[in-house]
């Protein structure tokens, strides 16, 4: 049975040498990772997270790099930021494989993360996600869980037994939000093309970031749409009650939207409350192709960094900076792609602002003839399907690299088509 504790002993549970596993997102130890660095003097922790979603001084203080190595399937801006100071490090994976093969490697002597309070049968609600964390509580040595009354309780593969919980503290923060931005011009002008190419009774994923988010805002207009996704957003929310989604036509889990973790906003939260049509599962399942492909009309939404005219994406990096991470391009991507009429997205705007070497903002295209040195393949160009941009949609599925340049310049941004089309004539893709 656990035992309730103090953030304070929570915290004394801490050794040196010990290897921690976070929960993911707003699925993570807020109270006591904001209290972390003051364990700095036991020696040196590890910890694995992903995408942390709050500056933590242990994370970002430079003060603390001898005293903490980080490990994370998936950078947030904070880590980003942090990345330089030589104690963190990306684990690449592809989300539904990053925690059964972590645990290859690595034993948690604690994992930490959040969960609603117990029910009348003595079971909480692991909540926002079960991305890895089910099998995370399972493998640790000791598990400790903040007990947060403002977590909805969601249903699903998500209940742990106190039986099988170390330490429970109470905390009474607010859930961490994502706000649900408006769609500018661009999102319309993309999610519009995205939406001709999407039918009634479709099963949707849509991934992190602001482009695809904004897609839900254009299939407004469409039915009996259903809901397979990694992460569910404000924007399926908004479908559903516009009655959009329905789920009825679902090959797996008909009725239900299934996904892996929700993020978004307090609206969202009261949404999948209790609620028995959205079903939190193990990403392991979720995220895997095969599951994915059982989805008739499965269609996958992302987003990326990058584009080369072979149609490779570099999605979570800069060059060699990390700057996300893998996480489900790869699994939706492909899974959509082996469902029976699936098909699979990557959007981007045509051109994004940089800074050149002499510190000016400017703009350059996210179509690029290769890309940049060291860049990291995020979805390989024989798992790209459909590119869109705000010009238009470029179907790269069975094409050759001629063909995919041709088409590819065809949505790039006007003022960068001639000179990618002098690029792509060196590279020997056109004449
Ligand atoms: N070169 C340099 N900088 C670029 C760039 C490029 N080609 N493309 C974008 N940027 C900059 C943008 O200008 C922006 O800078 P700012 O923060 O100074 O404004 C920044 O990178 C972020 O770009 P943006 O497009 O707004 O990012 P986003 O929050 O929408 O996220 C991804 C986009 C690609 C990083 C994100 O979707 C991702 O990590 N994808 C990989 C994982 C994934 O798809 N998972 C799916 C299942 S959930």
């Amino acid at each position: 049975m656990a035992q309730k504790i103090t953030l304070d002993d929570a915290l004394k549970l801490v050794k040196n040498g010990d290897h921690l596993v976070a929960g993911m997102a707003a699925s993570e130890g807020r109270a006591f990772f904001e209290r972390l660095h003051e364990v700095a003097p036991i020696g040196h922790v590890t910890i694995d997270n992903c995408l942390p979603l709050k500056n933590y001084p242990f994370m970002v203080d430079e003060a603390y790099v001898n005293h903490f190595t980080i490990h994370s399937w998936f950078f947030s801006g904070d880590l980003r930021k942090a990345y330089t100071h030589g104690n963190i490090a990306y684990i690449p994976n592809h989300l539904h494989l990053a925690g059964v093969k972590r645990l290859s490697h690595v034993t948690p002597d604690i994992y930490i993360g959040n969960a609603t309070p117990p029910d009348k049968h003595g079971y909480v609600s692991l909540s926002l996600g079960n991305v890895y964390e089910k099998r995370m509580i399972e493998a640790a040595k000791t598990v400790i869980l903040e007990i947060n009354p403002n977590l909805p309780r969601t249903l699903g593969d998500v209940e742990v037994h106190v039986d099988d919980i170390d330490y429970l503290i109470d905390v009474d923060y607010p859930v961490p939000e994502l706000p649900d931005l408006e769609p500018n011009e661009k999102d319309l002008k993309i999610g519009n093309h995205i939406a001709d190419l999407i039918h009634d009774g479709d099963t949707i994923q849509l991934g992190i970031g602001g482009i695809p988010n904004a897609v839900a805002h254009a299939l407004m207009d469409k039915k009996d749409l259903g809901v397979h996704t990694e992460m569910l957003t404000t924007g399926f929310m908004k479908l559903y009650q516009a009655g959009a989604i329905s789920n009825k036509k679902k090959t797996l889990h008909p009725g239900k939207m299934v996904a892996a973790f929700a993020l978004g906003t307090k609206e969202l939260y009261d949404f999948i409350d209790d609620n028995p049509a959205v079903m939190i599962l193990d990403g392991h399942y979720v995220n895997d192709p095969y599951v994915i492909a059982q989805n008739d009309h499965q269609v996958s939404i992302n987003t990326t960094l990058q584009v080369d005219l072979a149609g490779q994406c570099a999605s979570e990096s800069i060059g060699p900076r990390q700057f996300s991470g893998t996480g489900g391009q790869s699994d939706t991507a492909t899974g959509a792609q082996k469902a029976k009429g699936g098909r699979s997205f990557i959007a981007l705007y045509s051109t994004a602002m940089v800074k050149n070497e002499s510190g000016d903002r400017v703009e350059t295209s996210k179509i690029v003839p290769t890309l940049l040195p060291g860049a990291f393949v995020t979805l390989s160009r024989n798992d790209v399907d459909h590119v869109v941009t705000e010009y238009g949609v470029a179907e790269l599925r069975g094409t050759s690299l001629s063909e995919r340049a041709e088409r590819l310049i065809a949505i790039a941004h006007p003022k960068f088509r001639d000179e990618l089309k002098e690029e792509a004539k060196r590279l020997g893709y056109l004449r």
